[in-house]
Formats: C-alpha cells, sequence, structure tokens
C-alpha cells in the first residue's frame, strides 16, 4: 500500500477509465448515468470554458479525479470567474491516502493561474469534511420551497420515472420553442429585481447549454408574458416531483402559477433567494419554505481577494438550476 501516487493533467484519453472510477466511486441512478456524453456536456462543451481537470495515478492506473468547472457569476455590473468543485472522487481501494486533497490544493494553483478567482460547491458530507480543511468556508443551507399535493401524496410511491408530460402535459420542450428563444434573447440577463447578489447570468448560449443541451435531463418549459419557468420532472423515494429549476423574464408570476396549479406531481420544489421574483411567484402559488430542510448547503473558497463577502448568505441569489447540474 505504499505505491508513489502520481498526479497530472487530465487528457482525453483518460476519459474510460476517469468513468469507471466514478461509477465506482460515486455509482449511479437512472437520472444520473455517468456517460461519456454527460462528461463531455459537463466538462468539454460548457460555455463557460472547459474544466480544470487533474487525475491521481498508481502504476499508471487512475485512482482519483479532481474537476472544476469553470463558471461566472455576476454581483451587479461585477463579473466573478468561478470555478465549481464538482465530480471529485478516490477509488475505495485508495481512500484516506490523501489523493483527495492533493488533487484539490494542486487544482487550486491551476485554476489560480487561469484567472479563477472563487470556487464554489454544494459537497456530500463525506467530502465537505476534507473541503473545511483546506480553506472552503460553510455559507449556508440552499432553502428549498415546497408545494405538497397532500391527496396525491396519500396514494402509494410510484415506481417509474415520471415523464414532464405527465406531470405538466402543458410544458413545451425547452430546445423546439423559437418563441422562448426570442424572449430570452429580449429578457437578456434581467431577473427583474433591483438586489445585487451573486447568481448566473442567463445569457442565450448559457440557457440553451444548460437547458436544452442536458444530455440526460429533459427540459420544458412553461411560458407566459413577461416570464417563464423552467420545469423537469424527477422521482425521489418513490415520489413523483415536479422540479421548478429556473424563472426567466421579469415577472415570472403567471407563469408558475400556471405550472403548479396544473402540476399532477406529488409534490413541487424550487429554490429562490428571497426578494426575486420567482421567491414572489413561488410564494404566491402556495409554495412555502420548510424549517429545517436544506437538501444541500453551499460552501466556498475565494481564490483571489474580493470585495464581495461570498461567505455571507445574503451575497447569493441562486436558483436550482444554479446550485444542481441535472
Ligand atoms: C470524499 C473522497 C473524495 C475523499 O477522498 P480521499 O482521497 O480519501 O481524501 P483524503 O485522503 O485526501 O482526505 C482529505 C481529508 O478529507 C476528510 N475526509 C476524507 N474522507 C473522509 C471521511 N470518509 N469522513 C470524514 N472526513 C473525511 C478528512 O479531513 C481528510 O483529511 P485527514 O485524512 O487528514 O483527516 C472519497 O472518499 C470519495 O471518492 N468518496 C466517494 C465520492 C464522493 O463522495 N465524492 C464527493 C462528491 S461531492
Amino acid at each position: 500500500m505504499g505505491e508513489a501516487i502520481h498526479v497530472r493533467m487530465y487528457r482525453d484519453e483518460d476519459l474510460p477509465a476517469v468513468l469507471n472510477l466514478l461509477r465506482a466511486s460515486l455509482g449511479e441512478s437512472p437520472l444520473l448515468q455517468r456517460t461519456a456524453e454527460l462528461f463531455q456536456w459537463k466538462h468539454i462543451d460548457n460555455p463557460f470554458g472547459r474544466s480544470v481537470m487533474l487525475v491521481a495515478e498508481v502504476d499508471d492506473t487512475v485512482v482519483g479525479l479532481r474537476t472544476f468547472m469553470q463558471w461566472q457569476l455576476d454581483y451587479g455590473a461585477d463579473i466573478i470567474r468561478c470555478g465549481r468543485a464538482v465530480d471529485t472522487a478516490t477509488h475505495p481501494g485508495y481512500v484516506r491516502r490523501g489523493i483527495f486533497r492533493r488533487l484539490t490544493m494542486e487544482a487550486l494553483d491551476v485554476a489560480r493561474d487561469i484567472g479563477i478567482q472563487l470556487i464554489f460547491n454544494t459537497p456530500n458530507e463525506r467530502s465537505r469534511a476534507g473541503y473545511l480543511t483546506m480553506g472552503w468556508s460553510d455559507v449556508g443551507p440552499v432553502r428549498v420551497l415546497v408545494r405538497p399535493h397532500p391527496t396525491r401524496l396519500l396514494r402509494g410511491g410510484h415506481k417509474q420515472f415520471p415523464n414532464l408530460d405527465e406531470l405538466v402535459p402543458m410544458a413545451t420542450p425547452f430546445e423546439s420553442d423559437s418563441r422562448l428563444a426570442a424572449e430570452i434573447a429580449d429578457w437578456g440577463l434581467a431577473d427583474g429585481s433591483n438586489h445585487r447578489g451573486l447568481r448566473t447570468p442567463r445569457s442565450t448560449s448559457y440557457l440553451r447549454w444548460r437547458f436544452a443541451g442536458h444530455p440526460t435531463a429533459r427540459y420544458g418549459a412553461v411560458v407566459r408574458s413577461a416570464g417563464t419557468a423552467v420545469l423537469r420532472a424527477n422521482l425521489r423515494k418513490g415520489r413523483s416531483e415536479l422540479v421548478i429549476s429556473d424563472a426567466l423574464g421579469p415577472n415570472p408570476t403567471e407563469a408558475i402559477r400556471s405550472a403548479v396549479r396544473i402540476s399532477k406531481a406529488d409534490y413541487d420544489v424550487a429554490v429562490f433567494p428571497p426578494g426575486s421574483p420567482g421567491r414572489r411567484a413561488a410564494r404566491g402559488a402556495g409554495m412555502l419554505t420548510v424549517p429545517g430542510i436544506a437538501a444541500l448547503r453551499l460552501v466556498a473558497r475565494p481564490v483571489d481577494v474580493l470585495e464581495i463577502d461570498v461567505l455571507n448568505t445574503k451575497s447569493w441569489r441562486l436558483a436550482l438550476s444554479d446550485v444542481e447540474l441535472l
């Protein structure tokens, strides 16, 4: 067990070994298959740029992976270049030997060299402990808004993954809606709020990649005159879930209200920051914050000196589409 660990940049020919490592270490679910297409979408085709990717080898076998997706967050007129710490894995036979630590510290140097100013992520419990020993700080919980449909929740659970068409028959596929594309271009980056806060700029190229181009998750839209709700279906613990992934445009009230009214899911779920039009719309549609429930915890690590207090949860304005990559 004393073999030398060699760290180097990821090369395209590492892909099969890296996918096997991700499967062995993180597992797979019906919604999250570790396919080459998903890896390509996430780490190569991303409009913010190719990910920083490092691997660890023992005897020419890949036993560790560390990736930072390149990202951008706006804060008012300021643009912050970010990395998203995702897809970190150490082969189960090589854990607790410092591989995650070494890969992460070396990846931070690469990130700094290419101008990344801030790393953020929502780690699981296992890796979170490690991040907190490497200069990351806890920003806080990502609070969800939920609307249960009690009569449906009382019915038995589901086994099959639901289609969005079943949950919201009126939703149009994100990719084929040309009116949506035109409206997004018109709405530009605005979310109709005067608050400043860290959020992904919703450029047309970003939205196309994020929602229309996703290789595994199918997104739909409910489009109304001043706003659009971006939706996907999910199955969680035998319950069908309507995920309101994003709200676009200056006033998504009608779009979100229609989606929730029509929803045939067991419950609907969303994340919108306080004071945002999406939050107002979700509350107006009967969605509630559930105290104590936070599916995710946000952590961050400045790589550069930043004037924004990135460790204060009030500096962030995230929707579900900003934190998850499904
Ligand atoms: C989490 C994971 C990446 C850690 O990899 P690793 O190479 O074993 O980690 P390291 O040996 O570099 O540990 C670095 C620090 O992380 C923390 N850590 C690692 N594994 C931990 C665990 N199981 N429980 C608590 N803390 C842990 C410790 O602080 C550790 O430092 P220490 O050993 O000096 O106490 C690895 O267990 C793994 O691949 N897990 C499955 C995939 C996964 O969960 N990835 C995270 C996705 S967000």
